[in-house]
């Protein structure tokens, strides 16, 4: 069994999607769904109830009057929160550890999905761009490969960073050369898995390279700037970001200005600011759930 074969073969193992997770983002990818639709589906979970309920408690968003229920957090809060919050604890958990062979330390990783996601949706609002919720999914597990891909890339580091050196050739590239597999295919394949829909998948595959993928969309488009702005701005910068581009013809296609970037990403840093005090302490031991198929 070669390499690429002994990785893919984990992801047959790999957890499958948390119901909760899938449930969410069924909800919040409906252009009509609230607050209430999503409260109907987490009131049925004990440990993601009080997730939301410490958070819509929190003494940093300054309420005076405690919430007891999930429907008043949910409004408290809005769709959008709720939605993060539950993703945190539900499959995030992974994200927090550090990821050894890309140099990420604790909670890196979950923070550069974290920004890329945020700068996304800044990006969509900015642009008038539609399914900002899927985008938002896309763009929050974009990475997720590295979680497998860290486990293998330890025991072939020296070899990937002399080719990184040697032919400056980006990271992905690389990992690619030597293991057969770079993360942003081994994402897409857990992404199949997982049966998300094409446009996660094929957002999560072209990532680093947008200009190459066979079908071309402004949900790729926006999650690859968004990647890249992150990295650029120091969001979880691993050893893998030192040759990452921007593609400029992805700019072009969806007329991001260098005045609409900027706002992006003045907004996303205000809004991660936010989030990170709410689910700074966030208890994490209901993320195991899962239902294997
Ligand atoms: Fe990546
Ligand atoms: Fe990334």
């Amino acid at each position: 069994m070669n390499l690429k074969d002994k990785i893919t073969a984990k992801i047959s193992s790999f957890p499958t999607l948390p119901v909760m997770v899938s449930k969410l983002l069924h909800v919040i990818n409906e252009p009509d769904a609230g607050a209430a639709d999503v409260a109907k589906i987490i009131q049925y979970d004990p440990a993601l109830t009080a997730n939301v309920l410490k958070a819509a408690n929190s003494a940093f968003l300054g309420f005076r009057s405690p919430v007891n229920s999930i429907s008043e957090a949910s409004f408290r809060l809005g769709t959008k929160w709720i939605y993060q919050i539950a993703v945190s604890s539900l499959i995030f958990s992974n994200m927090k550890k550090p990821v050894a062979g890309y140099d990420l330390g604790e909670e890196k990783l979950w923070k550069h999905s974290l920004s890329v996601a945020l700068m996304s949706e800044a990006l969509c609002t900015l642009l008038r761009i539609r399914d900002v919720g899927i985008i938002y999914t896309a763009a929050l597990l974009h990475d997720m490969g590295k979680i497998v891909l860290g486990e293998h890339l330890v025991d072939h580091l020296g070899e990937i960073q002399s080719i990184v050196d040697e032919q400056e050739i980006p990271f992905e590239k690389a990992e690619d050369k030597i293991m057969g597999i770079d993360h942003a295919e081994l994402g897409a394949l857990i992404a199949e898995r997982w049966r998300f829909p094409d446009t996660i998948i094929d957002c999560i595959r072209w990532h680093h390279n947008p200009d190459d993928a066979p079908q071309i969309s402004n949900a790729l488009d926006i999650v690859h700037i968004a990647d890249s702005m992150s990295l650029m701005e120091g969001f979880g910068y691993g050893r893998d970001e030192l040759q990452y581009r921007m593609s400029e013809q992805a700019v072009a296609r969806v007329n991001a200005t260098s005045a609409i970037l900027e706002l992006a990403l003045s907004k996303t840093i205000l809004t991660m600011e936010d989030i990170e005090n709410i689910v700074k302490d966030m208890p994490t031991e209901n993320s195991g759930r899962e239902v294997k198929t």
